[in-house]
């Protein structure tokens, strides 16, 4: 049931301000569950109780960010972060994740590597003993597109390519213009393989594999929050 889940990601993303500190740089994540972080945030620097900046791993994000009140870095040379807070589509117990249900996959990917810690913060629906049954999203470059497709298939990924879900005559676009592909592999037994093979293809700008990035992940199922390590 859907509102019991979200009740699960705000639990999570309260627990998750808790790992802020004065003064940290923090990376903002995408979905549902980092919208709730960010937003409670916010309430903390509006309230003056914490002195933060952050960056956003999406438009969508960084507007909410700039609403609640954080203030917001551009990217730059040298620039790390403290701390990354992100959801997660699916994570499994070694904390290797698979991300992108939300399109934002590549800043999601660029923010956390240039992070000393991500967080990733989920309901209990994105725990999985392993990984597969959520399809494993791609950012694909528009002029690509047919020969990534040819290659997934080639893999056995049987790649679809997203639709707009406001006009569904429309394709989706990544905040950076490209394409993203959702490719059903079934569950993965070897993910290392998978992203080696996946990240050699020409135009294939990023996939939503997450291995060995993630240092943490609160997962809340009912009101127990669980605090998983690789
Ligand atoms: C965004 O691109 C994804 O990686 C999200 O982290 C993922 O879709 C989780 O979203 P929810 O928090 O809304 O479940």
């Amino acid at each position: 049931d859907t509102s019991h889940l979200d009740q699960e990601k705000q639990h999570a993303a309260r627990a998750a301000v808790q790992w802020v500190r004065d003064g940290m740089l923090v990376g903002l994540g995408t979905g549902s569950t980092a919208a709730h972080f960010i937003t409670q945030l916010g309430e903390k620097v509006r309230a003056g109780e914490l002195r933060i900046q952050g960056t956003a791993t999406s438009l969508a994000s960084e507007n909410l960010a700039r609403q609640v009140g954080i203030p917001l870095v551009e990217p730059r040379r040298g620039l790390r972060f403290d701390l990354t807070v992100d959801g997660a589509d699916e994570l499994d117990p070694q904390l290797n994740l698979i991300k992108g249900g939300g399109g934002a996959l590549l800043r999601e990917k660029i923010i956390a590597t240039a992070s000393d810690y991500m967080l990733v913060v989920a309901d209990s629906s994105k725990a999985v003993a392993q990984l597969g049954k959520f399809p494993l999203p791609l950012e694909v470059v528009p002029f690509a597109l047919p020969w990534v497709l040819d290659a997934v298939a080639d893999l056995g990924g049987n790649p679809v390519l997203r639709i707009n879900r406001q006009d569904p005559s429309k394709q989706a676009h990544s905040d950076q213009g490209n394409l993203l592909v959702d490719c059903h592999f079934g569950q993965l037994n070897d993910v290392e393989k998978l992203a080696g093979q996946l990240i050699v293809i020409p135009g294939i700008v990023e996939h939503g594999l997450f291995l060995g990035i993630a240092k943490a992940a609160l997962v809340v199922r009912h009101d127990q929050i669980e605090v998983i390590r690789p």
